[in-house]
């Protein structure tokens, strides 16, 4: 009998403060539903704040040219870039900071943005070159914030395209910090968005 292929769903988890972090709460409800829906998916979980990924220097970049010029892709210091390739869908949990995410986000993106495993260029272009269908992003902001101001929302949805995944959805709970707003609620809808969002994901 021929055997089915199970869907992988990569977490990348962004949530610094852990169990007090509201953004956490969006990302329980993400996997519950998403796991609900289709019990036989695996997930694979990347807890950022634990991982203490370092970012590329001038070390770190000719080592790293050096085993691109030999394509050599196995190596361990591509991992999490084949990880990241091979997922069917993606989920990153991120509080909003700096009108963006933490850094340590950043530093997971250099180590994934990788010529010739994740993307490549050549004369008609650039070429993503990730199998999943989408990613889901998922954060709560202290303020109320324009769409011009949202960087974490732009520069996410320009990964995708980058990376070649079809489609970029954010569910956000906003003004979260701001005195005088139900805060509580704004959370509850937020939680009740993902899990509606979840059950459209396949
Ligand atoms: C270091 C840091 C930077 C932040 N920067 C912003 C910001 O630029 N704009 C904003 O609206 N809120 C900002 N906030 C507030 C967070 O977005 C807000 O508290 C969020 O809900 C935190 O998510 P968490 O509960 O998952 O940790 C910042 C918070 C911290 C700790």
């Amino acid at each position: 009998m021929e055997e089915v292929k199970r869907k992988k769903i990569l977490v990348i988890d962004v949530c610094v403060r852990g169990e007090e972090s509201r953004t956490a709460r969006l990302l329980d409800a993400a996997c519950r539903s998403l796991k609900a829906e289709h019990p036989e998916r695996e997930f694979e979980f990347l807890r950022l704040p634990e991982m203490h990924l370092s970012y590329l220097d001038q070390a770190s970049l000719k080592e790293r040219d050096g085993l691109l010029a030999k394509k050599n892709y196995d190596h361990p210091r591509f991992h999490l870039a084949r990880q990241f390739q091979e997922a069917d869908g993606i989920i990153v949990a991120a509080p909003f900071w700096d009108l963006a995410f933490p850094a340590m986000l950043k530093v997971y993106i250099e180590n994934v943005s990788v010529d010739g495993l994740t993307f490549f260029c050549d004369e008609q272009g650039l070429h993503g070159m990730c199998r999943a269908e989408w990613m889901l992003h998922l954060t709560t902001r202290g303020g109320i914030w324009t769409e011009a101001m949202r960087q974490d929302e732009s520069y996410l949805r320009a990964l995708c395209t980058f990376f070649g995944i079809d489609s970029y959805h954010c569910i956000s709970a906003e003004g979260i910090d701001i005195e005088g707003l139900d805060r509580e609620k704004i959370l509850a809808d937020a939680i009740e968005e993902t899990e509606k969002l979840c059950r459209t994901l396949h």
